[in-house]
């Protein structure tokens, strides 16, 4: 793999005030290891030499060779011959990235389950269902098997696209088992094992899993706090050549970010040239927060020429449906149906009409879930601020979830301590595409507010009882049980 690295100029970025602590190398050690064990420098990427960092912080060399050590000591970087320092992680916590999660409707009695990011069903889909068996007799006559989906549904979709400014035709949309199912397709279509696909870190734990299991290589493109930095993503895709970046800039899972217009077009022009193809998960499109555009902004596919995009009905309407979706050019669909033959045969042709009812109120469906979402993201932004104040976090653009950033590298301990208390989380590291995250929970507000308050004061007790000065303890991650 072309090593990846970092030029002294982003470490000093990054680094920020860091390096003004005294002592300074004492400073930049700190200032490393928490860019390290956050994700921001993956592990694995060798950092600059120490002349080159000495000459870009303006201390002396003495400090940065101290700096350096010390991170080594700490086991948040190794000397490797010929490479210098390369940025890796303490074995405890760089274990388990990416362990997917096992959504799930069993809540023990009195816990409060924030592992899942989902709601319930909206109003109108048990009618939905009824109007759906009503018109399945005209289906019934067949074999039942549609590889590509049913023609009605097709289009409708097409038409999604088509309205968002991305002219699709049915043709280029297949449904599938949710959008998970769109993804396992599509790597089995164009993915060969040892191939590396760049994966936003953080990003869904699932999709982590669903790469790593189809023998490709997970590698992390970093998010800042402002979400995505285009020179980050041009770096990462000279260093690392991958073969496919998947994406999701629209609320993005977990931070709910949303990626600016004049950004898409860089970054589809980005991996245009890097010849990268592109998947584009938009699973949370439709969740624009209160502030967010809608529509929201044009699809990346309409400017990452050759994108296959994913989407699902999962958290616009119903996760008990288990239909998705994906649109791709016309000259990938020969291979996608192929791979997609692998998998399975088809989707449930009731479920398809469920969604084809659904589509037809999809508007006023939207409405509710946006206008509950608020009112519950409300809630848990102002029981945070009111009773964890150090714990902080950006108002996401839209989704599902807040991701908070901890006061200190605790989050696997916190899900540990939290579970005592009868919330179960799911922690940081888990959303990492290369370890890191320790310092990151998401929480997401699917909840009402009366128990995300509830969960929040649970949270407070939890944090309590790991006390300070935590950062040295570590603990193995708790297997999930939702
Ligand atoms: C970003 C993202 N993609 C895909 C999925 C899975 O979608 P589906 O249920 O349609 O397979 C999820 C579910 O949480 C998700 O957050």
């Amino acid at each position: 793999m072309a090593s990846r690295t970092i030029s002294a100029a982003r470490l000093v970025d990054l680094l920020g005030s860091s390096a003004s602590a005294t002592p300074a190398y004492r400073g930049i050690a700190d200032g490393l290891r928490l860019l390290i064990a956050d994700g921001q420098v993956p592990a694995g990427t060798r950092l600059p030499s120490e002349r080159e960092l000495t000459a870009a912080l303006d201390v002396s060399r003495t400090t940065v060779t101290r700096a350096y050590a010390t991170l080594r000591d700490s086991g948040y970087a190794t000397a490797r011959q010929g490479s210098g320092t390369v940025a890796g992680l303490p074995s405890a916590s760089g274990r388990r990235h990416g362990t997917p999660l096992l959504p799930t409707d069993r809540n023990a009695e009195g816990s409060i389950n924030l592992t899942c990011a989902a709601l319930p069903a909206p109003h109108g889909t048990a009618v939905a269902y009824e109007a759906a068996a009503a018109a399945l007799p005209a289906y019934l006559d067949g074999t039942g098997y549609h590889a590509l989906g049913l023609e009605e549904l097709r289009e409708r979709i097409a038409d999604r696209y088509s309205a968002r400014g991305l002219p699709t035709t049915p043709d280029q949309v297949m449904v599938t088992a949710g959008a998970l199912g769109a993804l396992a397709a599509t790597l089995r279509a164009f993915l060969a094992t040892g191939d590396r696909v760049l994966m936003e870190s953080p990003t869904y734990p699932n999709a982590i899993a669903a790469v790593r299991s189809s023998g490709a290589r997970p590698v992390a493109l970093p998010l800042d706090s402002s979400g995505w930095a285009t020179g980050t993503l041009e770096a990462a895709l000279r260093q690392t050549s991958p073969r496919a970046a998947y994406l999701m800039p629209d609320f993005q899972n977990p931070t709910g970010a949303l990626m600016p217009d004049h950004q898409r077009e860089a970054v589809g022009t980005a991996l245009r040239r890097a010849h990268t193809l592109t998947i584009v998960d938009e699973t949370l499109v439709d969740l624009a927060g209160p502030e967010a555009p809608v529509p929201t902004r044009r699809p990346l596919a309409a400017v990452a020429h050759g994108a296959i995009t994913l989407g699902s009905t999962s958290k616009a309407f119903w996760g008990g449906l288990r239909v998705g979706w994906l649109r791709a050019p016309l000259d990938l669909m020969p291979a996608l149906t192929e791979a997609r033959l692998t998998l399975d045969l088809g989707a449930p042709v009731l479920e398809q009409l469920v969604l084809v009812r659904l589509l037809e109120i999809q508007d006023a469906i939207l409405r509710e879930r946006r206008a509950q979402l608020a009112v519950s993201r409300a809630a848990l932004a102002e029981a945070l601020a009111e009773i964890l104040p150090s714990w902080r976090f950006t108002m996401p653009s839209g989704g599902l979830s807040l991701w908070v950033e901890l006061p200190e590298p605790m989050s696997t301990a916190l899900t540990v301590s939290a579970e005592r208390q009868g919330v179960l989380l799911a922690p940081g590291p888990q959303f990492a595409v290369e370890g890191g995250l320790e310092r990151w929970i998401r929480l997401p507000y699917t909840a009402s507010p009366d128990v995300l308050r509830d969960a929040v004061c649970r949270l407070e007790l939890a944090s309590r009882e790991l006390g300070t000065g935590f950062s040295g303890r570590r603990r193995a991650l708790a297997p999930l049980i939702a």
